[in-house]
Formats: structure tokens, sequence, C-alpha cells
């Protein structure tokens, strides 16, 4: 049985455009995967099947050996399959910390009451724990009790982040993290990555930031036109003829 992620076979379409077509992709505990590609490659497609918020037409997600398919993306986020949104996906008038405990008291098993997420409650003492570590990790304890709303998006970003933090990924899948952020909190985004993949968390960073990826990422996978063209360490993968003719449009 495969530890961690495994990604077999996936294909998606969308009337006549083939998103995905029979992408295979595997992602260890603790390892930090770039997926990159040019615009359209199918990236965001690839997080949507795994978070579970598409279908695929034909192929396996699978962690751990157990399959995901047909589980809703809660329950998957409950197997710690977390992510966050390219655009962002964040309740306006809900603050910081609303989020966060939304997010550690989803993780709680089924049967839980709606009012128990929402209503009057308070966050228990490990769930108050998690929630502050949470909001340390990201820099945004000061702005904890602010409505989202108010907040650039930078800040909404790492919002997202630390909403995965608290829900115990096991395999974090970041659409795009670092666009928007400003230098210092694209650092924090990068220490974050670093040490919940330290403590053993797979993620899958899907980024345009070459600089970051080069810097974060143990692998590199490269997707173009819904394909896997190439993999390897970040200087493999830049080297090959392949990425640059994808990437440039003509041979380089
Ligand atoms: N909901 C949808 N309906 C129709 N076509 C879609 C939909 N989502 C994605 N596509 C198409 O599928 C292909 C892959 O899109 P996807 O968003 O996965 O690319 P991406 O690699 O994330 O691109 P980007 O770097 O711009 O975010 C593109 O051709 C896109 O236009
Ligand atoms: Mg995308």
């Amino acid at each position: 049985m495969a530890e961690g992620l495994a990604v077999e076979g996936l294909s998606v379409g969308f009337g006549g455009v083939r998103a995905l077509d029979g992408v295979d992709l595997a992602l260890r505990p603790g390892e930090i995967v770039g997926l990159v590609g040019p615009n359209g490659a199918g990236k965001s497609t690839l997080i949507n099947c795994v978070g579970g918020q598409l279908e695929a037409a034909a192929g396996r997600v699978s962690l751990d050996g157990a399959p995901l398919d047909s589980m809703p993306p809660y329950l998957r986020a409950r197997r710690g399959v977390l992510r966050t949104f390219q655009r962002i996906a964040v309740f306006p008038e809900l603050t910081v910390r609303e989020h966060l405990f939304v997010a550690v008291r989803a993780r709680r098993p089924a049967g839980t009451r709606w009012s128990e997420l929402v209503d009057r409650a308070q966050p228990n003492e490990a769930e108050a724990l998690a929630i502050e570590e949470a909001l340390d990790r990201v820099g945004l304890r000061e702005r904890a009790d602010v409505a989202v709303a108010t907040l650039p998006l930078g800040a909404c970003r790492l919002v997202e982040i630390a909403r995965a933090l608290v829900g115990g990924p096991r395999v974090l899948l970041a659409d795009e993290p670092s666009s928007g952020l400003d230098p210092r909190e694209a650092e924090t985004l990068a220490t974050v990555l670093r040490s919940v993949a330290g403590q053993g968390t797979g993620v899958l960073l899907v980024e345009h930031d070459l600089a970051m990826v080069a810097e974060l990422c143990d692998r590199v996978v490269v997707l173009h036109v819904g394909r896997v063209i190439a993999q390897g360490s970040f200087a493999e993968v830049m080297a090959d003829p392949t990425v640059q003719r994808a990437y440039l449009g003509h041979a380089a």
C-alpha cells in the first residue's frame, strides 16, 4: 500500500476541452511537490478532483491506499485532505477566528449539529489552542477578530492556509497561495509550508512564482494541456526542452 496521496489515470473534460488526460501523481508524507504549467494546463482542475469539488470522468484518487473517489469534500477534509482556493473562498462577514473555529469544529465526527458549528458554541480547550497556534503561524493574531471582508487579498490567502492548518492536514493542496501576497506575507507562507511539510504533511503547491517553487519544492510536476509532460527536480524540469516549448510556445 502506497503511503500518501495517489492520483492515477485522472481524466476530466469540459465539453470539447480535455482539462486532464490520464494524469498520474504521487505525493508522499512530508514532501512538497510543485505543480506547474502554463495557464489552462489543468492544475486547478486536478486540485478540484483531489479535493472532491469536481468529479473526474475517469481515474482514481486515494490516500494511504484508501479510495476517496466517492467522498464529498467534507469527508475528504476529515481525512486530512485540505485545500486553499485560487479564487479565495471565505465568508466576508465572519472574522478570521470564526473561520478557524468552523474549520476546527468541522473535524468532529458525523452527527455534529449545525448549531454546534455556528451558533453560540465556544471552542473547547484543544480547539482554542489549535486556533491560536494557527493564528500565530500565519501572523494573523492581531487581526483575528476583524471580518475578513476588511482584509486585503494577501491576508485572506493566509486565512485559508490557517483554516487548512486547524483542519489537521495530511495533504495540503495550495492553489496559487502566494498570489497577491506582499514579500513579508510570502515569506510567512514559505515558512508555514516548510513547517507543515516538516510535520509529515504532503504539500501540493500550484505556483506561478518559479523562484518560490525552486526554493520550496522537493520535486516538480509539469502539466501542459492536461498531461504530465515532465517531472523531477526543479533544475531537471526547467532544462527539459518539452517544458521550455510548453512555456514559450515554440522550440527553445
Ligand atoms: N468549469 C469549467 N468549465 C469549462 N471549462 C473549464 C472549467 N474549468 C476549467 N476549464 C478549462 O479546463 C482547462 C484547465 O483549466 P484549469 O483551471 O484547471 O487550468 P490551470 O492550470 O489551473 O490554469 P491557471 O494557471 O490559469 O489557473 C482550461 O482550458 C479551462 O478553460
Ligand atoms: Mg488554476
